[in-house]
């Protein structure tokens, strides 16, 4: 890469360092802990982001020594961390302020072992007292642990009023598995924290190119004019993933591709992409936009949700020219499962600015590309004026790529290069890699940052998780009832499936081609 600066990246780099802190991981023996926490941790320190007195506790119940813990992560860093090797002299100031404190989650005691080590370390070391618990842990332990932190007294009562310090709790997803569940967590938690301390994660809220769609539709004066049905004839999004399920066959049977992306990360692009200017760019300045649109989401009548969402599940195929098995051989899945790896949704939101604009979104596990993406179909120019010389005459998509090959496009027509006046369809394209020439942030380094921070722009409100789920959990409960009814009736029907490496069934071409459209190829 070239030595001289690049002028698109200055004063991308405003630092902003947060006050000293120390964070507590709850479940620090589990793969995300080693997988992506730590890395991040280890990133921020080597990108100077972090307090210079910041240190990190790892709790959970498998026995460790602080050392056998800090091996463990080292390990973690040299696979996982964005810039491999790890720097042995870097790490060895890092890994001094790591410890790890073996106890369980619903032992109020081992609370208070766990409090009493802090602030042995919190004095040890000059901290303050600011303090993040991260629960890296089983949804199920969530609001044992967020109770026990303030029976323990790790977390002063919400009636203390404000404090000197800081206490933060970010929690993991899945935030509740319905609606009911949801609602039921968030009262719990709010019993011990205010809704200011809580950190809901959505890695995808990290990711640079969701992050982007704000800056692409509010910093440029020309999208956000035709930002709408005037202009706008659909929209569709597409989450493709090549992975199966990874090993997680067991938590996927319980959640399906519905509540694992649609409900949480591809809902948050949605919201971003449909959503009012906010007064300002803060938490609930964005906040407040974001849900709006989550409460405007139209309600598909039980009617018609068969009519509006398509699932299906994987069969065995192959991917890039290996053979893998289907959704129903994977470790953990029942051999009769009915869990959908494929849904597509056909949905309208009910604004000024979006009334008649069918929105499409799909996900799937199991697709020939991995592709991520938001584009835009606009309406198509009237073909009159050029006659059979405008058949190539294609409406102008813009399409916003967050992963991978981060960037942007936009297909327009041009004058085919010659003497007759023939259009042909050309794209204008952005790459981030190519413009900035550095590959962006891990979503957690992002995240964790935010969070010591203090700044909850990117993490997920009560109000939205609830919103997105009262919309969702209307789908879940038809499924139910129809299994229900089939089971009574002793008819189940099987999922339809679809190869694994093709792009779904027949029924989610038809979901989007029954009004002529069709599903973009990433
Ligand atoms: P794990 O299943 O590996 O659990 C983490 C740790 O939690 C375990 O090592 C275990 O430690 C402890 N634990 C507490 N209660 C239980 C329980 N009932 N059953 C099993 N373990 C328990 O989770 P991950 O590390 O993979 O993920 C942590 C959280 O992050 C979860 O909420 C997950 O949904 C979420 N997440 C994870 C992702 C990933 O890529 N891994 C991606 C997105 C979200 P011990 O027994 O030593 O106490
Ligand atoms: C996780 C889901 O939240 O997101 C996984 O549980 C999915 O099933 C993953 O694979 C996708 O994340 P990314 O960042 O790879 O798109």
């Amino acid at each position: 890469m070239s030595a001289l600066p690049n002028p698109l990246r200055e004063g991308l780099a405003a630092e902003r360092i947060p006050e000293p802190a120390t964070m507590v991981i709850f479940g620090a023996s589990g793969d995300l802990t080693k997988r992506k926490l730590l890395p991040a941790l280890y990133s921020l320190t080597r990108e100077r982001l972090l307090p210079g007195r910041f240190a990190v506790i790892g709790y959970a119940r498998k026995q460790l020594t602080d050392d056998a813990f800090r091996g463990e992560m080292r390990a973690g860093c040299e696979e996982f961390a964005r810039r491999r090797p790890v720097d042995a002299e870097l790490w060895d100031g890092f890994a001094r302020n790591i410890f790890y404190q073996e106890g369980g989650y619903d032992d109020p005691n081992a609370f208070i072992a766990l409090r009493e080590r802090l602030e042995q370390i919190e004095k040890q070391l000059g901290l303050p007292g600011n303090r993040v618990f991260y629960l890296s842990i089983p949804p199920s332990s969530f609001a044992t642990v967020v109770r026990n932190l303030g029976v323990s007294g790790l977390v002063p009562p919400p009636s203390a009023g404000p404090q000197a310090h800081f206490s933060r709790v970010i929690i993991e997803k899945p935030f509740g598995t319905d609606l009911a569940t949801a609602q039921k967590l968030n009262r719990d938690i709010h019993e011990t924290l205010t809704e200011n301390q809580i950190y809901r994660i959505d890695h995808y809220l990290g990711k640079e190119t969701v992050q982007n769609l704000l800056v692409f539709r509010f910093a440029n004066g020309i999208f956000e004019p035709v930002w709408n049905n005037r202009y706008v004839d659909h929209v569709q999004i597409t989450g493709a993933e090549t992975v199966g399920v990874e090993g997680r066959g067991g938590y996927f049977e319980q959640a399906g591709i519905l509540r694992d992306m649609v409900q949480n990360h591809l809902f948050q692009v949605v919201s971003l992409a449909a959503m009012e200017p906010p007064v300002a760019f803060d938490a609930d300045g964005v906040r407040d936009e974001k849900l709006k649109v989550l409460k405007a989401l139209h309600p598909i009548p039980s009617s018609e949700i068969d009519a509006h969402v398509v699932r299906a599940q994987y069969a065995a195929g192959s991917i890039a020219g290996r053979a893998v098995p289907g959704y129903r051989e994977e470790p953990g899945v029942s051999p009769t499962s009915q869990t959908e790896t494929y849904v597509a949704l056909k949905f309208f939101i009910d604004s000024w600015r979006w009334m008649g604009v069918p929105f499409f979104l799909r996900s799937a596990k199991r697709m020939p590309k991995r592709a991520t993406e938001i584009a835009i179909h606009f309406k198509e120019a009237p073909r009159l004026l050029f006659g059979r010389r405008g058949e190539g005459i294609r409406p102008n998509v813009l399409s916003i790529r967050i992963q991978p090959d981060e960037g942007i496009s936009l297909n327009f027509g041009s004058k085919l290069p010659g003497p007759v006046m023939e259009v042909a369809p050309v794209t204008m394209e952005f790459r981030y890699g190519s413009s900035f020439g550095v590959e962006p942030p891990e979503a957690y380094e992002r995240l964790i940052l935010d969070c010591l921070l203090g700044d909850g722009t990117l993490f997920t409100r009560a109000d939205e998780v609830e919103a997105s789920w009262t919309w969702i959990s209307r789908i879940h409960q038809h499924w139910q009832e129809k299994a229900a009814a089939q089971t009574a009736a002793g008819t189940v029907e099987p999922l339809p499936s679809y190869p694994a490496g093709s792009w779904g069934p027949e029924a989610g071409d038809r979901l989007i081609g029954d009004g002529g459209r069709q599903w973009r190829r990433p």
